[in-house]
């Protein structure tokens, strides 16, 4: 994963009390994010602000598949508004926090025992004024909140980057799909060794390809200047017949 260099402010907290001597300093940065006009700080129709800890995990930074799949959320937000979206991974959840300020009613999950991210998800949709409902979800694990989400989009940035959990990761997005008749999984990701391994396992578990975007073909120039890599968007819903995605597939917004 390569990062992304949002940050536009930095607030060392160091732990006050007893036991600030031996604590080390913690690196909290609040970094703005802009939609719509020009995506700047004096010509933007919406902002959304997000504390992020570089030094912390995964899920503590805006990782540059997120800052792509908020962007397709805004394009796209006639579809959110008034639609019921899960984030799977959310971290610090910058695309779901966007679809929520479209109007969507948003679930934000992470993994489960992750209580750092996930207490971080409750202040960052605190300061945004945005009443999302937070869960702990770890992928190809059913607790009973699994069961009660009916989502029409499932969105998740960067969550393909660890091989090892992908059939966790495929296994809830069927399971929920499969719950929710007529959705889709909007996924961004880094396509390192091309787009063999996401067709691999939408043909495993079922699932069809609607849309294969460049991530960079529809971020204003702006955004797109800081951030690096190969990055695709895919639209993923069920099919239990003929799953098919080639690059040959891509569509325009
Ligand atoms: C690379 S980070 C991406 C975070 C955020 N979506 C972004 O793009 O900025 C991957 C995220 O997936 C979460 N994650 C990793 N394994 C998971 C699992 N087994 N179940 C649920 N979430 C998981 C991590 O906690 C982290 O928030």
């Amino acid at each position: 994963m390569e990062t992304a260099a949002s940050a536009s402010t930095s607030t060392p907290e160091g732990d006050s009390g007893q036991h600030a001597a031996a604590a080390p300093p913690r690196m909290t940065t609040v970094s703005k994010h802009y939609f719509g006009g020009a995506s700047s700080a004096h010509n933007h129709d919406l902002r959304v602000d997000i504390i992020e800890n570089i030094e912390e995990d995964y899920g503590m930074f805006v990782w540059p598949c997120s800052v792509i799949l908020a962007e397709y959320v805004w394009q796209q937000r006639s579809r959110f508004t008034a639609s019921t979206v899960v984030e799977l991974g959310a971290g610090t959840s910058l695309p779901g926090l966007v679809a929520a300020k479209v109007g969507a009613d948003v679930t934000l999950t992470d993994i489960a025992h992750n209580t750092e991210v996930l207490n971080n998800i409750r202040q960052v949709c605190g300061l945004n004024n945005v009443n999302c409902t937070v869960l702990g979800l770890t992928w190809g694990e059913w607790d009973e909140p699994t069961f009660d989400l009916h989502p029409d989009v499932i969105l998740g940035a960067d969550v393909l980057y660890d091989s090892a959990k992908f059939d966790d990761l495929f296994a809830t997005v069927s399971f929920l799909l499969e719950n929710s008749p007529g959705a889709m999984f909007i996924t961004t990701y880094h396509n390192r060794s091309g787009h063999h391994l996401i067709e691999f396992l939408m043909v495993k578990w079922g699932l069809k390809c609607l849309k294969l975007l460049d991530g960079f073909s529809f971020l204003p120039s702006c955004k797109a200047a800081s951030l690096q890599g190969n990055i695709q968007l895919v639209e993923i819903a069920l099919d239990k017949e003929k799953p098919n995605c080639s690059s040959a597939d891509e569509n325009n917004l």
